[in-house]
């Protein structure tokens, strides 16, 4: 089949990957009706696109917490991407270094943190602050020491998501896959114990306190990730975070949250330029990231895409899935009247104007 869109990736994927692994990255929770609504947020709004600019020399470039990106886009913590392809988040690792944007690892990746950190651009590692605070204080520390370039303390899992759909397809974790950044060198627990280990131990009794817990063991910057509110974002940027990402974790576990572009502009009021945001859920076009830009994040995080082409053909495919958003990007940001990233801005969105001129 032709490729020629993000969406055309996941058809693709669809028909490689084998059919519980699909549902494993596909589905959501409950009723799947957040993991559409991410989706049909973005259909939503409306463009107002600004004439006679000259975007003849057009630059998608930018920073986010002053690392350079030569687009809006990182990569989101996603686990297992060896369920894709046998590279996992190397290929991912590569495939983000060709683009140079950044990618955030996560916890539950099948390549342990040190090797993905020597091949990217820049990297930055997700975090599940877990109840044995010492399998945590390791992890931060092998991050830190790694390389990686921020914290990524994920707030919206006090316990997971119930995957109805994965009892259903009966996806099972295989025994074969690693999760090398939980196990100490020359460990030998399975794959299941340690999946165990890793369900036991997501903590309930987490608090905005535990930040602080985090910045006695680290000194690299913190961002949140999974706030959907303007006083969960203050509380945030009170706490001294370095940034937000206001997300619903894909639609992965509340289901019936708020769609996370919908949740931005409550957000982006709350905390004007005290710390920069990240916004993902959905975002599959490059009006998308324009529309998230113009509603007040600094750039986008993409789930789901990589892995579908990961799946498909492996680093070049991630490349691919990030080449066609590029190009998107560029050709909705050139009919907007937009030369660069800092000419994007809200009177873009229709109803979100202040005056009837604005940019
Ligand atoms: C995720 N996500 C996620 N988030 C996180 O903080 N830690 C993790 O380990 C994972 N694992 C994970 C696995 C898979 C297969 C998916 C699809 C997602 C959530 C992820 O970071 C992000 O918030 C959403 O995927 C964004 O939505 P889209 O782009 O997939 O629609």
């Amino acid at each position: 089949m032709q490729l020629l869109n993000l969406l055309d990736y996941e058809q693709a994927a669809a028909g490689i990957l084998p059919g519980p692994t699909y549902e494993y990255y596909a589905g959501g929770v409950a009723d799947n009706i957040t993991v559409r609504d991410n989706r049909s947020a973005f259909d939503r709004l409306r463009l107002r696109p600004r004439v006679f600019r000259d975007v003849s020399q057009l630059s998608l470039a930018t920073t986010v917490m002053g690392v350079p990106q030569t687009m809006p886009v990182l990569i989101a913590p996603a686990a297992m991407h060896k369920l894709a392809h046998p590279d996992g988040e190397l290929a991912t690792a590569r495939a983000a270094k060709t683009h140079g944007i950044t990618q955030v690892l996560s916890t539950l990746s099948t390549v342990a943190v040190e090797e993905v950190a020597a091949a990217g651009h820049s990297l930055w590692f997700q975090l599940y602050l877990f109840r044995d605070r010492g399998l945590s204080r390791t992890i931060i520390e092998r991050a830190a020491a790694a390389g990686c370039q921020a914290l990524v303390i994920t707030v919206d899992v006090p316990v997971p998501g119930l995957r109805e759909n994965l009892v259903r397809a009966g996806f099972n974790t295989p025994p074969e896959l690693p999760f090398p950044n939980l196990m100490a060198p020359g460990e030998t627990r399975s794959t299941w114990e340690l999946f165990q280990t890793v369900t036991r131990n997501f903590d309930p009794g987490l608090t905005w306190g535990d930040i602080d817990w985090v910045r006695g063991i680290t000194d690299l910057p913190i961002w949140v990730k999974g706030i959907l509110r303007a006083d969960d974002a203050r509380r945030a940027a009170d706490a001294g975070v370095a940034g937000i990402m206001v997300s619903n974790h894909g639609g992965r576990q509340l289901d019936t949250a708020v769609a996370a572009i919908d949740a931005l502009p409550e957000i982006a009021e709350a905390v004007g330029d005290r710390v920069e945001l990240l916004v993902d859920g959905g975002v599959r076009r490059g009006s998308d990231v324009l529309k998230a830009l113009a509603l007040g994040a600094r750039g986008v995080m993409l789930g789901r895409p990589p892995l579908w082409g990961l799946a498909v053909d492996g680093e070049a495919g991630a490349a691919h899935v990030l080449q066609l958003l590029r190009d998107e990007l560029a050709n909705v940001m050139a009919q907007c009247g937009c030369a660069a990233i800092a000419d994007i801005g809200p009177d873009l969105i229709a109803g979100r104007h202040s005056s009837s001129t604005g940019g």
